[in-house]
C-alpha cells in the first residue's frame, strides 16, 4: 500500500496550517472539526456474583481507561439462562445491546441470521489466528469470519473441597464415584452436607455431564451429549449415570431447590458442606471472599475418568449503524484479547486465558493444573464441550437434556424411565 508522504518541511506545513486557519476566519462561521467517535458499548452480561462482578469490573475499567463509555446491562442468574431471555426480547424489540456475552453454537446461529458485526478487522490487526487455539477459533468463527471474541477457558469438571471438613470426618478426596458415595455417607453421618448444590436446571445439567464423563469417559460423553447417538443415550452406562444422580440427590441439603451456585459456594466456605461440583468460576468466588487455594479449599478432578469439559465465555457484537457503538465494539474486542486484560480478568474469574501465548506466573496452582490438563486432554482427544454450558448442542437440545435431568433429580423417577424420556426428548428436539 502506498503511504501518504509526511510533511517534512516545516515552512510548507506551517503555511498549510495558517491557510486553513485563514479559511476558517474568512468564512466567518464557526467551523468545528468532525466529531470524534466516543467508543460506546452497552454490555449485556450475567456476571453478577461476588467473583464474577470483580472480573467484569476489570473489563469495564480497562475499557473506560482507554476512553470508552460503558453502559452496564447485567442480568442476574448464574449460567445465563435469564440473560438469554432478555437478549431475545431486546432483539425482537429491535433494540439489541451492542455487546453480548454469548457462546457455543449460539454464536453461529446469530451470525447466520445476519445480526452480528464481523470482528475480522480487529482479528487481523491483533493476529487472532495465531494466538487462539483451533478449538476456540472454531467456536467463534462462522464461514471463515470472526463473530465473537473469546474471553477465557473455564473448566466445568472441577470438584471444590473444604479440606478441614473432610479431615474432621476422616475422609479423603474421592477419585471414583464409589469412593465419592462412601465418603458422602460418612460425611452425612457426621452431620455435614456432603454436596453443596443449587437446584437449578443448569446446575443439575452440569452435574449430569460431570457424572457422564466420569462414568463413561470422553468418547462416551461425545457420543451421548454431542453427537446425540441413540445407542449411547439408551445404554446401560446412561442408566448408571442416572443411578449416580439419584445418589447425589441424597447428598444435598433440603434448602437446595432454586439456590444460586454462589450461595452453595457459601456453604462450602463456611464449613457446612464438604464438596461442590462446579466450574472454576467457583474459584473466582472463593478467592474474592479471601479464601486461598491449597489452604482453605482444594481443587480436584471430578471423580471418575480423566477429561476436560470445556466452556469458553465470549462476546458477540450486534451490528450497529451508530459510529460510537461501532467504535466501542472494536475497542472492546481489541482489549479483551489483549495480554494485560487476559491476565487480570482470568486471575479474578478463575478461568485460564483464551490466548495461548501467556506467561503463567500470576496464575495459582488450580489454573496451572487447568492449563496442563487442557493440553493433555487435547493431545489425548479427551477435551469435550460442555452441554450444560451451551458449548455442545443447539438450545432446544440442551433444553431437552435439562428438562429430563431436572425432572429426574426432583422426583422418584427411575433411571430406566429417565433414559427412555431422555432419548425421546432429545430425538424430538434435534
Ligand atoms: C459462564 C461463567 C459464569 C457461570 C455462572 C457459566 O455458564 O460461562 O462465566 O461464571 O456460568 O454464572
Amino acid at each position: 500500500m502506498s503511504k501518504m508522504p509526511t510533511l517534512k518541511m516545516p515552512s510548507l506545513r506551517n503555511s498549510i496550517l495558517s491557510m486553513t486557519a485563514m479559511a476558517t476566519v474568512v468564512a466567518g462561521t464557526l467551523v468545528t472539526a468532525p466529531a470524534r467517535a466516543e467508543p460506546t458499548v452497552e454490555v449485556l452480561h450475567y456476571w453478577t456474583s461476588g467473583g464474577e462482578s470483580k472480573a467484569a469490573g476489570a473489563l469495564r475499567q480497562d475499557f473506560e481507561a482507554a476512553g470508552g463509555k460503558w453502559i452496564d446491562a447485567p442480568v442476574a442468574g448464574g449460567g445465563g439462562d435469564a440473560a438469554s431471555t432478555v437478549l431475545r426480547s431486546r432483539v425482537l424489540a429491535g433494540d439489541p445491546p451492542n455487546a453480548v456475552q454469548l457462546k457455543g453454537p449460539n454464536i453461529k446461529d446469530w451470525a447466520a441470521q445476519g445480526k452480528l458485526a464481523t470482528l475480522d478487522e480487529v482479528a487481523k490487526a491483533e493476529n487472532w489466528d495465531a494466538i487462539l487455539p483451533p478449538q476456540i477459533r472454531d467456536v467463534v468463527t462462522y464461514k471463515g469470519h470472526y463473530y465473537a471474541v473469546p474471553v477465557n477457558i473455564h473448566r466445568v469438571n472441577w470438584m471444590w473441597v473444604n479440606p478441614k471438613v473432610m479431615e474432621k470426618a476422616g475422609v479423603a478426596i474421592p477419585k471414583t464415584w464409589d469412593e465419592f458415595n462412601a465418603a458422602a455417607d460418612k460425611l452425612k453421618a457426621a452431620g455435614i452436607i456432603p454436596l453443596a448444590h443449587g437446584g437449578q436446571p443448569w446446575q443439575e445439567g452440569a452435574l449430569f455431564e460431570d457424572v457422564t464423563l466420569g462414568l463413561g469417559g470422553p468418547d462416551f460423553y461425545r457420543k451421548a451429549l454431542v453427537e446425540l447417538d441413540a445407542k449411547a443415550l439408551t445404554s446401560d452406562t446412561m442408566v448408571k449415570v442416572f443411578d449416580q444422580m439419584r445418589k447425589l440427590r441424597g447428598y444435598v441439603d433440603d434448602g437446595f431447590p432454586g439456590r444460586e451456585w454462589n450461595l452453595a459456594a457459601g456453604l462450602l466456605m463456611n464449613g457446612q458442606a464438604a464438596m461442590q461440583i462446579m466450574g472454576d468460576w467457583e474459584k473466582g468466588e472463593l478467592t474474592a471472599a479471601g479464601k486461598v487455594p491449597g489452604k482453605d479449599f482444594v481443587c480436584a478432578h471430578v471423580p471418575g475418568q480423566f477429561g476436560y469439559i470445556v466452556n469458553s465465555d465470549s462476546f458477540v457484537m450486534f451490528s450497529s449503524a451508530n459510529a460510537d457503538r461501532a467504535a466501542g465494539q472494536k475497542l472492546l474486542a481489541k482489549l479483551i484479547l489483549g495480554k494485560k486484560f487476559q491476565e487480570t480478568f482470568n486471575v479474578l474469574k478463575g478461568s485460564i486465558p483464551a490466548r495461548q501465548d501467556m506467561a503463567r506466573d500470576s496464575f495459582d496452582e488450580c489454573a496451572v493444573k487447568s492449563m496442563d490438563d487442557l493440553k493433555t486432554a487435547i493431545d489425548t482427544n479427551s477435551a469435550v464441550p460442555s452441554m450444560a454450558h451451551e458449548m455442545a448442542v443447539p438450545g432446544a437440545v440442551r433444553g431437552a437434556f435439562l428438562d429430563v435431568v431436572t425432572a429426574h433429580f426432583n422426583s422418584t423417577m427411575t433411571s430406566q424411565e429417565a433414559v427412555k424420556r431422555l432419548a425421546e426428548a432429545v430425538d424430538l428436539a434435534k
